[in-house]
């Protein structure tokens, strides 16, 4: 699978539930489509879960970026990589065995990707990181759309990227929060490569326009 150096993946949490086939279809230049399943659990919002995703799957020839912010993903983490997800993100704050789940998604034809609260640090997770194709880093605390892009997490991005850069391995850093043509900059200046946008692409005008305005303020960013 080969990808572009940015990605940017749209999050459809903003987008109108009651249509998300046409929702998606409104984003073509989009890497992935980012689907935020929450529990009421693990945040404090419930949004949509399995039969849901496995309705998308049917929708979209996208490439499917889950998101689980759920209690107990090392049991519920392997049936969306088994609904055809192409990456599929734990947060480690929930996880109970995390090198296990990260092998079992892997095993079963999926990314794995483990994400990280902002007050989460990497270090504890360093030695991990080979065992997974992605890190998400969340820049607002998870739960909704809409909040306001922490610079506090600016430091983390810059230790993941070069924790990463040491292992030598293919390992994307994804941000999550926030994420505007005003924040983005910022973020891939820092080391992230994969962006999360919500409201900045389902608020626009032309959601379309937006992902790849998006797209080239992160290259411009990240040439600094
Ligand atoms: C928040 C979700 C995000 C959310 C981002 O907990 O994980 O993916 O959709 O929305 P914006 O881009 O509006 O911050
Ligand atoms: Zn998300």
């Amino acid at each position: 699978m080969s990808l572009p150096a940015m990605q940017i993946t749209p999050s459809v949490l903003n987008a109108n539930f009651a249509e998300l086939g046409a929702e998606i279809a409104r984003i073509p230049s989009a890497d992935m489509v980012h689907v935020d399943v929450m529990d009421g659990h693990f945040v404090p919002n419930l949004t949509i879960g399995l039969p849901v995703v496995e309705s998308i799957r049917k929708a979209t020839d996208k490439l499917l970026d889950i998101h689980l912010m759920i209690e107990d993903p090392d049991r519920w983490a392997p049936d969306y990589a088994a609904a055809g997800a192409d990456s599929v993100t734990f947060h480690v704050e929930a996880a109970r065995a995390p090198i296990r789940l990260a092998r079992e998604l892997r095993k079963l034809g999926a990314r794995a990707s483990m994400a990280l609260k902002p007050a989460t640090p990497i270090d504890g997770f360093a030695d991990m990181l080979t065992e997974v194709d992605m890190v998400l880093l969340m820049t607002v605390e998870p739960g909704f759309g809409g909040q306001s892009f922490l610079d506090l997490v600016l430091p983390k991005i810059r230790r993941t990227r070069e924790l990463v850069r040491r292992t030598g391995a293919q390992i994307l850093v994804q941000v999550d929060g926030g994420v505007s043509v005003d924040t983005i900059g910022r973020a891939a200046e820092a080391g992230a490569d994969v962006f999360v946008a919500g409201s900045a692409v389902y608020r626009a005008d032309d959601p379309d326009a937006m992902v790849n305005e998006l797209r080239d303020a992160a290259v411009k960013g990240c040439q600094h």
